[in-house]
C-alpha cells in the first residue's frame, strides 16, 4: 500500500503516527514565535471552506504561512459555487493550478475522500459533516498529553450532541486507539445508533457518566445538523447536560474541561467555568491548534517528498 498522502481521518492511524505527531506539535509550539521554517517555501495552500469557521481556518492559514507556504483562502460565500458549481468541478479547476494542499471544509460526510480521488494536491479534512474531523482530535491529544502524560487508563467523557459531532468521533477514535477510558454523556436521542461498537462507556445521566473523569470535553448542540426533534430544547437541554463547576463534583478532583468552540455560553458551558484558567483548556487548544496543523502540513509534505525521490 502507498503512505497516504491525505489527511482524512483518525480512523486507520496507528498510536505510533499520532504520537509522532503530538511530539513534532511541541516542537513547532516552542519554536513558532522565534523564527519563522521555511519548510513548505514555494508551496501552495488552498483553503476551502464551504461551512462556516473561525479558528480551524485561521489556524491553518497561520500553520502554512508559518512554514513559508503561499495562501489562498477560498469562502463559498464569494465563490462560484454559489453559482452552481458542483464540489468536483471547483475541485478540478483549483487542480488546474496546482496547490500543494487543499484544506476542506463541508457539510457532506464523506467529501473529503470523494475529493482526494480527484486531484493530485494533499487534502486535509478540516471537518465533513458528522464524520471527522482529524485535526481538532490531534490538538485536543496534544493538549491532554502536555497536561496529563499519558493517556492509558485517562477517563475522558465527552458530553453533548454527539450524534452531529465530527469531533466526537474523531476523538474517540484517537483516544481509544492511545488507550484511554472513553465515556458518551448525552440525551438518547443525541447518542448515534451504533456507537457501542466503538467502545465507549454510554450515560445519559451527567453526574453518572461524569464520574472519576480526568477530562470532561463539552461539545455545542449542533442544530445546523438536526431537523428540530432531537432535543426538547435548549432550556432543558441546559438543565440536564450543561456543565457548571458544581456538576464536575463527581469527576476527579483535578479534573479538566475542553470545548472545540464555538462556545454557546449558558447554555452547554457556565461561562464562569470556561473563564476559570485552573480548569478549561479552552485557550490551549486554540493556541495548540496552530502546531498541529503546522506538524499535520509538515508531516504530508515530507511523505509526497519521499515518494517523489
Ligand atoms: C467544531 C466543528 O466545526 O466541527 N468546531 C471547530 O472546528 N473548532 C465543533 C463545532 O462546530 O461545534
Amino acid at each position: 500500500m502507498s503512505p497516504n498522502i491525505h489527511l482524512l481521518g483518525i480512523e486507520g492511524m496507528s498510536s505510533k503516527q499520532i504520537l509522532k505527531i503530538l511530539k513534532r506539535s511541541d516542537f513547532f509550539l516552542n519554536v513558532r514565535k522565534k523564527r519563522k521554517l521555511e519548510t513548505l517555501k514555494g508551496k501552495l495552500v488552498i483553503n476551502l471552506f464551504f461551512e462556516n469557521s473561525t479558528r480551524t481556518k485561521a489556524s491553518f492559514e497561520i500553520a502554512a504561512k508559518s512554514l513559508s507556504a503561499e495562501v489562498l483562502n477560498i469562502s463559498v460565500a464569494n465563490s462560484s459555487i454559489k453559482k452552481g458549481e458542483t464540489l468536483i468541478d471547483t475541485a478540478s479547476t483549483l487542480n488546474a493550478m496546482k496547490p500543494d494542499f487543499l484544506i476542506l471544509r463541508h457539510p457532506n460526510s464523506g467529501t473529503a475522500l470523494m475529493l482526494s480521488k480527484h486531484v493530485e494536491s494533499s487534502i486535509i479534512n478540516a471537518g465533513d459533516g458528522r464524520h471527522e474531523h482529524p485535526t481538532q482530535a490531534l490538538l485536543d491529544a496534544a493538549v491532554i498529553r502536555r497536561k496529563k502524560g499519558n493517556f492509558e487508563n485517562l477517563n475522558v467523557s465527552i458530553c453533548g450532541d454527539i450524534s452531529n459531532s465530527r469531533v466526537a468521533r474523531s476523538n474517540i477514535l484517537l483516544l481509544k486507539t492511545l488507550g484511554a477510558n472513553v465515556s458518551i454523556i448525552a440525551p438518547p436521542t443525541l447518542i448515534p445508533k451504533d456507537i457501542d461498537k466503538m467502545g465507549v462507556n454510554i450515560f445519559s445521566n451527567l453526574d453518572d457518566g461524569i464520574k472519576k473523569a480526568d477530562i470532561v470535553m463539552i461539545l455545542r448542540l449542533q442544530s445546523e445538523r438536526m431537523n428540530g426533534t432531537e432535543t426538547p430544547s435548549r432550556r432543558e437541554f441546559h438543565h440536564l447536560f450543561g456543565i457548571n463547576e458544581k456538576k464536575l463534583k463527581n469527576a476527579s478532583k483535578d479534573v479538566l474541561i475542553m470545548h472545540p468552540g464555538p462556545m454557546n455560553r449558558g447554555v452547554e458551558i457556565d461561562s464562569l467555568l470556561a473563564d476559570n484558567n485552573e480548569r478549561s483548556l479552552i485557550n490551549d487548544q486554540v493556541e495548540m491548534g496552530v502546531s498541529i496543523r503546522m506538524a499535520c502540513l509538515e508531516m504530508l509534505y515530507e511523505i509526497r517528498k519521499n515518494l517523489n525521490e
